[in-house]
Formats: structure tokens, sequence, C-alpha cells
């Protein structure tokens, strides 16, 4: 089934011009991770800006159930850690809804624990594949009941968790992150190396938490290595805006005629803003605004102005930096004068869908000529006739980036679910209408 039972089509309609200042909730990433690492610190951790999400509010509900009680103050989010080690056997499932992140950090902290949990999501999390994080795990000692490598699946960890060093076969900071989180509970050096650098955010949050982490250039990669058994200490967390979100109010700027929209304090990692320099490529007027830095982590304000855009090659290597930007990147594309490839998509199709398959096939139904070819997917660009109802399988940034796309078209682009917007960005559609965009319920 590719949607909910209470699925919500929605289309969105031709704009004029989009104006205006804007904030994009909280990154999703540094949301998880500061949930979980103020688990693991003793003491109150206080977040600013936490992603308000469904994805996030799992992790929230998760470290509540075992033992670290999160919840909402006067306006910042407050977590109380019981330090390292200190999870308590939880008396119910563990219900990571739709995310990938939440359950794969987390059975990196399980696997450190003397406990036996069992692991659910719905169906898109039920299909995707976690024995990438399994494998080292199981190395570590953790055990997984019926050896099974996709949710549901019981999870039985070990207080007395081996060091290992792991080479990643994947890309992934996913699977970086839930070694690391692991390593924080073993007794001695826990080392990944990655191959491609991708997301850094564990390893500037275990710094910003006081534990004990070195990073070393290795085999043409970067080697990482966290000491176990260390104390780490509550802290404040400040999150900045989500680059991830900010993509779709970018990309709707830059299609609509005469736009001109400012997004503030937005997140400029440079692991992860691999979308805006590919726009820079395609010709498109963004600038990074008052860099500065805002809790151990780069940020800006984005403004952009629309742009003619063209055709540019997205090299594979730039993948890790933009994964999640593709569907947006791809509507885009069909708007620029010229084709578009990019190259070394095969992560993609592991996402919350089968990204490669759900963006190709949204395209062409709303007049794009697109093609997948192997792990790169190929887009003509020329324009938009729309018309087309996209299916979303369960997956809130093919619904996003569809009808981002329908901005631009002469018929409207229709998505046949919005519900799942919300596990990241529920304030996606309020937002775009305050800049002037205009979304209806198809007829
Ligand atoms: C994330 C890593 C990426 C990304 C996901 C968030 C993270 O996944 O797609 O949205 O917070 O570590 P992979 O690790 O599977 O590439």
């Amino acid at each position: 089934m590719s949607h909910s039972l209470n699925a919500t089509p929605l289309q969105a309609l031709k704009a004029r011009a989009l104006k205006g200042i804007a904030r994009v909730p909280g990154d999703k990433s540094i949301s998880h991770r500061a949930l979980m690492l103020g688990a693991m610190a003793t003491g109150r951790t206080s977040i600013s800006g936490l992603l308000e999400a469904e994805d996030v509010l799992n992790t929230g509900r998760a470290v509540t159930a075992l033992g670290c009680p999160a919840r909402k103050v006067k306006g910042s989010w407050e977590v109380i850690g019981r330090g390292v080690g200190g999870f308590s056997q939880p008396s119910q499932d563990l219900d990571f809804g739709n995310s990938g992140t939440g359950v794969r950090l987390m059975m990196g902290l399980l696997a450190g624990h003397d406990v036996r949990v069992r692991l659910v999501g719905d169906a898109s999390l039920s299909r995707r594949p976690m024995r990438r994080v399994l494998a080292p795990l199981r190395q570590m000692g953790a055990e997984v009941e019926d050896d099974k490598e996709t949710l549901p699946l019981t999870l039985k960890g070990s207080s007395d968790l081996i060091p290992i060093e792991y080479a990643t076969p994947v890309p992934s900071a996913q699977v970086k992150s839930a070694v690391l989180l692991a390593g924080l509970c073993a007794n001695g050096e826990t080392t990944v190396v990655e191959r491609e650098a991708t997301r850094d955010h564990t390893e500037r949050m275990l710094r910003h938490f006081g534990a004990d982490i070195r990073t070393a250039k290795r085999d043409g990669g970067m080697a990482i290595t966290v000491c176990g058994d260390v104390e780490l200490e509550g802290r404040n967390v400040i999150v900045p805006g989500d680059p991830s979100s900010a993509a779709f109010l970018t990309a709707a700027a830059l299609i609509v005629p005469e736009s001109e929209v400012t997004i503030e304090g937005v997140l400029v990692n440079e692991t992860r803003t691999g979308f805006y320099m590919t726009l820079r490529e395609m010709g498109a007027d963004v600038a990074f605004l008052n860099q500065r830095d805002e809790g151990g982590e780069p940020i800006a304000d984005i403004r952009v102005r629309h742009s003619r855009l063209k055709g540019v090659r997205v090299p594979p290597e730039r993948a890790p930096s933009m994964i999640d930007e593709y569907p947006v990147l791809a509507a885009l594309a069909a708007y620029a004068e010229g084709e578009t490839r990019m190259d070394g998509l095969a992560e993609l199709k592991v996402k919350e869908s089968d990204r490669l398959a759900a963006t190709a096939t949204g395209l062409q139904l709303n007049g794009v000529s697109a093609r997948v070819d192997a792990d790169s997917l190929i887009v003509a660009g020329g324009g938009v006739r729309g018309g087309g109802m996209v299916a979303t399988h369960m997956d809130h940034r093919i619904a996003m980036a569809f009808l981002v796309m329908g901005l631009g078209s002469d018929r409207p682009v229709a998505v046949d679910d919005v519900t799942y917007v919300s596990t990241s960005f529920p304030e996606f559609r309020g937002l775009m209408e305050k800049l002037g965009a205009a979304f209806e319920t198809p007829k």
C-alpha cells in the first residue's frame, strides 16, 4: 500500500511571486541527537529550537520510556539524563513511526544497555534495511532475536560491549552514529572509518557533551574514535534551522518568477550543503548572509531570488552532503534549461520510499521527461506541464518536492497524501502560504 488509510491529497496551484522572511523548524538530525545524548548525560539538558515533528517526538517518547524523561518546559525541551549506561528496561515496545534516524541511532545506544527491547515502526520503516546497523552492533555483543533484519525486531543489549573498529560499507551517518553511540557504552576505544564524509552532528555533539572523541585521516577517508565509559554532562543545546526543510522554500523561490525569500538561521554545516552548492552551479542567486556560529554549528540566513537555471551534472561524491535533497532538486531541474544528471544515488532507493523511482515517476506523470539509469537520475529541463497525481509512498520529502514543483506549472501538481509531511516539517504548508503559495484539495 502506498499511503495511509486516511490519505489526504493536496495540490499546488501556480503561484505569483513568493516574498518574505521565514524561519524553518529545527534540524531533524540534530534534534534526534540532542534528545539521545541528553539521555546519556547526567542531569538536565535543555534544548531550544527542537524540531517538534513526529519523527523527533517519537525519539522523545522513546528516551522517556527508557527512564530519561523528555518534556517541554516553557518553550524549550528538557531531558533528564541518567548517564552513560543509565537506560532502564522499558515496559512497552518502542515505536519510531517513520524514522530511520530515530530507530538506527537508538539501536546503537540500546546495544550497550542490559535491556531487551522490541522496536517497531510504520509500514515504510518496516521495509527499510536494518542490517547495516545490526551487523556492527552484533560484533560488539548485541543480539537480535530471530536474526531479524527489518522491524519489528527485538534487540538485546549488553552492559559489557566490546569496542570495535568498523569501516562503514555504505556512506551513512546513521550507521556511523549508531556505532559511535554504542562505543560510548563500550569498554575501550571504538573507531568508525568512513570513506566519504557524511554529516558530522554526532561527533560535534559528543564533543559538546564532554566525550573524548578524535578524528584522523585514514585510507583516503576519516577515522573517528570515541572512548567508552565516559561521563557526559547535561548541557544546553541550540538547534539551528533545518537546511533540508529550507531546501523546499529555496526551490520554490527559484521556480516562481519575481520571488525573493530569506530564510533565517539555517544550518550551513558543509556536510549538509551540497544542494546549495549545486544550485550555484545551476546559476541560482542564492546567498548565505550573516554567517555565524551557534551552539557549535555554522548557521546563516539564506537569501534566494528567482533565477533562470541551467542543467548540470551532480557528481556522485556530492551525494552524502545532499542526500535528502534529490527529490526537490529533480523538481527544480525540470524548470532548468537543458538536462540535469544526478549520479551515485543508490542510497536513495532505501529512504522512506524508493525515492529514485518515486521521483522519476512523479516527474513523468507531470509531463517531464525523466529516467533512471542504474544509480543515476536524468531530468530533461524545459518546464512542467502538471496535471498529474503523484504517489508519495509515505514519504514526506516526495510530497513536499512535488507540491513545490506545482507552484510553477500551468496545471496543478497533486500528491496523494500529505499526512507524512508532519514527520519532519509540520509547518510546511503554513510557511509556504505566508510567502504567497496556494494549495487546495484536488477535486
Ligand atoms: C541522517 C542521515 C541520512 C539522512 C537522514 C538523516 C542522520 O541517512 O538521509 O535523513 O540524521 O544521520 P543515511 O545515514 O541513511 O544516509
